[in-house]
Protein backbone atom coordinates (compact mmCIF):
# COMPACT_ATOMS: atom_id res chain seq x y z
CA UNK A 1 0.00 0.00 0.00
CA UNK A 2 1.26 3.27 -0.97
CA UNK A 3 1.78 5.44 2.36
CA UNK A 4 1.53 8.46 0.67
CA UNK A 5 -2.20 7.78 -1.56
CA UNK A 6 -4.61 10.39 -0.50
CA UNK A 7 -7.45 8.69 1.43
CA UNK A 8 -10.22 9.90 -0.50
CA UNK A 9 -10.93 11.31 -4.59
CA UNK A 10 -11.90 14.91 -2.23
CA UNK A 11 -8.21 14.14 -0.70
CA UNK A 12 -6.47 13.49 -4.03
CA UNK A 13 -7.98 16.48 -6.08
CA UNK A 14 -7.11 18.88 -2.90
CA UNK A 15 -3.52 17.42 -2.84
CA UNK A 16 -3.05 18.69 -6.43
CA UNK A 17 -4.82 22.03 -6.51
CA UNK A 18 -2.98 23.34 -3.55
CA UNK A 19 0.74 23.67 -3.30
CA UNK A 20 1.83 22.31 0.41
CA UNK A 21 3.31 26.14 1.34
CA UNK A 22 -0.28 27.53 0.48
CA UNK A 23 -0.89 30.34 2.92
CA UNK A 24 -3.44 29.74 5.04
CA UNK A 25 -6.72 31.34 5.38
CA UNK A 26 -10.10 31.71 7.64
CA UNK A 27 -13.85 31.79 6.64
CA UNK A 28 -15.93 34.01 8.99
CA UNK A 29 -19.49 33.45 8.63
CA UNK A 30 -21.49 36.19 10.03
CA UNK A 31 -24.89 35.65 11.76
CA UNK A 32 -26.54 38.46 12.63
CA UNK A 33 -30.11 37.95 14.65
CA UNK A 34 -30.37 37.48 18.31
CA UNK A 35 -33.17 37.22 20.34
CA UNK A 36 -32.95 40.47 21.98
CA UNK A 37 -30.14 43.48 22.29
CA UNK A 38 -27.62 43.39 24.83
CA UNK A 39 -27.49 47.48 25.94
CA UNK A 40 -23.61 47.32 25.34
CA UNK A 41 -23.15 45.65 22.56
CA UNK A 42 -21.82 47.45 18.79
CA UNK A 43 -22.00 44.41 17.05
CA UNK A 44 -24.03 43.92 13.88
CA UNK A 45 -26.61 42.07 14.59
CA UNK A 46 -30.52 42.38 14.43
CA UNK A 47 -33.21 41.66 16.62
CA UNK A 48 -36.00 40.51 13.21
CA UNK A 49 -36.57 37.32 13.26
CA UNK A 50 -34.46 34.79 11.67
CA UNK A 51 -35.68 34.18 7.89
CA UNK A 52 -37.27 30.78 7.66
CA UNK A 53 -37.32 28.53 4.99
CA UNK A 54 -33.53 28.06 4.80
CA UNK A 55 -33.37 31.93 3.05
CA UNK A 56 -30.06 33.32 5.53
CA UNK A 57 -28.33 29.86 4.21
CA UNK A 58 -28.79 30.75 0.56
CA UNK A 59 -27.44 34.52 1.18
CA UNK A 60 -24.55 33.14 2.54
CA UNK A 61 -23.99 30.77 -0.07
CA UNK A 62 -24.77 33.30 -2.58
CA UNK A 63 -21.94 35.66 -0.89
CA UNK A 64 -19.60 32.07 -0.79
CA UNK A 65 -19.32 31.31 -5.05
CA UNK A 66 -19.45 35.19 -5.15
CA UNK A 67 -16.29 35.76 -3.25
CA UNK A 68 -14.38 32.46 -3.38
CA UNK A 69 -12.39 32.47 -5.68
CA UNK A 70 -9.57 34.66 -5.23
CA UNK A 71 -8.97 32.20 -2.24
CA UNK A 72 -8.87 28.93 -4.09
CA UNK A 73 -5.00 28.50 -3.92
CA UNK A 74 -5.04 28.97 -0.23
CA UNK A 75 -5.31 26.61 2.92
CA UNK A 76 -8.61 26.55 4.40
CA UNK A 77 -7.77 26.31 8.15
CA UNK A 78 -10.30 27.34 10.04
CA UNK A 79 -14.12 28.59 9.99
CA UNK A 80 -15.75 30.84 12.42
CA UNK A 81 -19.59 31.04 12.73
CA UNK A 82 -19.62 34.46 14.99
CA UNK A 83 -22.73 37.21 15.87
CA UNK A 84 -25.42 37.79 16.61
CA UNK A 85 -26.20 34.84 17.85
CA UNK A 86 -25.26 31.85 16.00
CA UNK A 87 -26.07 29.15 18.19
CA UNK A 88 -29.91 30.40 17.04
CA UNK A 89 -29.29 29.33 13.76
CA UNK A 90 -31.23 26.48 11.94
CA UNK A 91 -28.34 23.44 12.93
CA UNK A 92 -29.52 21.86 8.96
CA UNK A 93 -28.54 25.09 8.01
CA UNK A 94 -25.44 25.23 9.32
CA UNK A 95 -24.55 21.82 8.30
CA UNK A 96 -25.32 23.52 4.85
CA UNK A 97 -23.18 26.08 4.82
CA UNK A 98 -20.15 24.31 6.46
CA UNK A 99 -20.24 21.58 4.28
CA UNK A 100 -20.82 23.91 1.28
CA UNK A 101 -17.66 25.79 2.90
CA UNK A 102 -15.34 22.54 3.05
CA UNK A 103 -16.40 21.64 -0.81
CA UNK A 104 -15.06 25.01 -2.02
CA UNK A 105 -12.13 25.15 -0.38
CA UNK A 106 -10.94 21.37 0.79
CA UNK A 107 -10.76 20.54 4.54
CA UNK A 108 -7.02 18.81 4.47
CA UNK A 109 -6.23 21.55 6.12
CA UNK A 110 -9.12 22.28 7.92
CA UNK A 111 -8.29 22.50 12.13
CA UNK A 112 -10.52 24.24 13.69
CA UNK A 113 -14.79 24.94 13.05
CA UNK A 114 -15.98 27.59 15.87
CA UNK A 115 -19.48 28.41 16.55
CA UNK A 116 -20.36 31.49 19.15
CA UNK A 117 -22.98 30.62 21.52
CA UNK A 118 -24.92 32.35 24.04
CA UNK A 119 -25.28 29.93 27.38
CA UNK A 120 -29.34 29.94 26.62
CA UNK A 121 -28.98 28.46 23.45
CA UNK A 122 -26.10 25.94 23.67
CA UNK A 123 -27.59 22.68 24.87
CA UNK A 124 -26.65 19.09 24.88
CA UNK A 125 -28.98 18.59 21.57
CA UNK A 126 -27.63 21.66 19.51
CA UNK A 127 -23.91 21.06 20.97
CA UNK A 128 -24.16 17.55 19.54
CA UNK A 129 -26.03 18.40 16.03
CA UNK A 130 -23.14 21.15 15.60
CA UNK A 131 -20.44 18.43 16.55
CA UNK A 132 -22.39 16.20 13.74
CA UNK A 133 -22.13 18.59 11.32
CA UNK A 134 -18.34 19.39 12.04
CA UNK A 135 -18.24 22.24 14.37
CA UNK A 136 -14.77 21.58 17.02
CA UNK A 137 -14.56 24.80 19.32
CA UNK A 138 -17.56 26.49 20.98
CA UNK A 139 -17.16 30.11 21.87
CA UNK A 140 -19.63 30.67 25.16
CA UNK A 141 -20.86 34.32 26.12
CA UNK A 142 -20.70 33.80 29.28
CA UNK A 143 -19.89 37.52 30.43
CA UNK A 144 -19.80 36.85 34.22
CA UNK A 145 -21.01 34.32 36.83
CA UNK A 146 -22.12 37.40 38.91
CA UNK A 147 -26.37 37.74 38.57
CA UNK A 148 -26.08 41.33 39.44
CA UNK A 149 -23.89 42.16 36.63
CA UNK A 150 -25.32 40.00 34.06
CA UNK A 151 -28.35 41.84 35.06
CA UNK A 152 -26.37 45.08 34.66
CA UNK A 153 -25.48 44.10 31.42
CA UNK A 154 -28.87 42.83 30.03
CA UNK A 155 -28.33 39.14 29.72
CA UNK A 156 -30.58 36.86 29.68
CA UNK A 157 -29.11 33.77 31.19
CA UNK A 158 -28.32 33.36 34.65
CA UNK A 159 -24.82 31.92 36.34
CA UNK A 160 -26.51 28.36 36.28
CA UNK A 161 -27.63 27.96 32.87
CA UNK A 162 -23.72 29.42 31.84
CA UNK A 163 -21.93 26.80 34.16
CA UNK A 164 -24.13 24.06 32.70
CA UNK A 165 -23.64 25.21 28.99
CA UNK A 166 -19.76 25.43 29.85
CA UNK A 167 -19.95 22.15 31.18
CA UNK A 168 -22.04 20.50 28.53
CA UNK A 169 -19.98 22.02 25.39
CA UNK A 170 -16.59 20.61 27.47
CA UNK A 171 -18.60 16.84 27.26
CA UNK A 172 -19.50 17.42 23.85
CA UNK A 173 -17.19 18.90 22.15
CA UNK A 174 -14.04 18.60 24.46
CA UNK A 175 -12.86 22.34 23.43
CA UNK A 176 -14.70 25.08 24.66
CA UNK A 177 -13.85 28.97 25.36
CA UNK A 178 -15.60 31.09 28.15
CA UNK A 179 -16.02 34.62 27.42
CA UNK A 180 -15.91 37.18 30.24
CA UNK A 181 -16.53 40.54 30.09
CA UNK A 182 -13.82 42.19 31.68
CA UNK A 183 -13.69 45.87 33.31
CA UNK A 184 -17.64 46.52 33.60
CA UNK A 185 -17.18 49.98 34.51
CA UNK A 186 -18.06 49.98 37.98
CA UNK A 187 -20.30 47.41 38.71
CA UNK A 188 -17.44 45.30 38.41
CA UNK A 189 -15.30 45.61 41.77
CA UNK A 190 -12.39 42.97 40.62
CA UNK A 191 -10.89 42.63 36.98
CA UNK A 192 -12.48 39.62 35.73
CA UNK A 193 -16.36 39.67 36.16
CA UNK A 194 -16.30 36.48 37.70
CA UNK A 195 -17.22 34.84 41.10
CA UNK A 196 -14.64 31.90 42.90
CA UNK A 197 -17.83 29.13 41.17
CA UNK A 198 -17.10 30.78 37.83
CA UNK A 199 -13.86 30.85 38.22
CA UNK A 200 -13.83 27.51 38.59
CA UNK A 201 -15.72 26.99 35.61
CA UNK A 202 -13.84 29.08 33.33
CA UNK A 203 -10.67 27.42 34.87
CA UNK A 204 -11.45 24.34 33.42
CA UNK A 205 -11.55 25.54 29.65
CA UNK A 206 -10.08 28.64 27.79
CA UNK A 207 -10.77 31.97 29.36
CA UNK A 208 -11.10 34.50 26.86
CA UNK A 209 -11.09 38.10 28.51
CA UNK A 210 -13.05 41.01 26.95
CA UNK A 211 -12.81 44.49 27.44
CA UNK A 212 -16.13 46.30 27.00
CA UNK A 213 -15.64 49.29 25.07
CA UNK A 214 -18.79 51.07 26.17
CA UNK A 215 -19.94 53.76 24.05
CA UNK A 216 -21.14 57.25 25.79
CA UNK A 217 -24.56 56.69 24.52
CA UNK A 218 -24.57 53.46 26.22
CA UNK A 219 -23.95 54.39 30.00
C1 LIG B 1 -20.78 40.00 19.57
S1 LIG B 1 -21.00 38.69 20.72
C2 LIG B 1 -21.54 37.34 19.71
C3 LIG B 1 -21.71 36.06 20.49
C4 LIG B 1 -22.86 35.99 21.46
N1 LIG B 1 -24.04 36.60 20.99
C5 LIG B 1 -22.49 36.59 22.80
O1 LIG B 1 -23.15 37.49 23.24
O2 LIG B 1 -21.52 36.10 23.35
C6 LIG B 1 -19.33 38.16 21.03
C7 LIG B 1 -18.72 38.82 22.23
O3 LIG B 1 -18.51 40.17 21.94
C8 LIG B 1 -18.36 40.83 23.16
N2 LIG B 1 -18.87 42.18 23.06
C9 LIG B 1 -20.09 42.62 22.73
N3 LIG B 1 -20.17 43.97 22.78
C10 LIG B 1 -18.93 44.41 23.13
C11 LIG B 1 -18.36 45.67 23.37
N4 LIG B 1 -19.07 46.80 23.28
N5 LIG B 1 -17.06 45.73 23.72
C12 LIG B 1 -16.31 44.60 23.84
N6 LIG B 1 -16.80 43.35 23.64
C13 LIG B 1 -18.09 43.26 23.30
C14 LIG B 1 -19.13 40.05 24.21
O4 LIG B 1 -18.29 39.73 25.26
C15 LIG B 1 -19.57 38.82 23.46
O5 LIG B 1 -19.37 37.66 24.21
S1 LIG C 1 -26.39 38.40 22.33
FE1 LIG C 1 -24.24 38.83 21.73
S2 LIG C 1 -24.34 39.66 19.66
FE2 LIG C 1 -26.43 39.69 20.49
S3 LIG C 1 -26.69 41.75 21.28
FE3 LIG C 1 -25.94 40.49 23.00
S4 LIG C 1 -23.66 40.65 22.93
FE4 LIG C 1 -24.46 41.43 20.98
Amino acid sequence: MDATAPASPADAADRFARPAAARPFGVYVHFPYCAHRCPYCDFAVTTAPVPGGGRYARAVLAELSLRAAPFDAFRLVSIYLGGGTPSRWAVEEIAEVLSAIRARFGAAALAEVTIEANPESCDRTRLAAWRAAGVNRVSIGVQSFDPGVLAQLGRRHDPGTAARAVRTAAEELGNASVKAAQAIKAACPSDYSLTPTGRLAAMEQRLQAVRLAIEESKQ
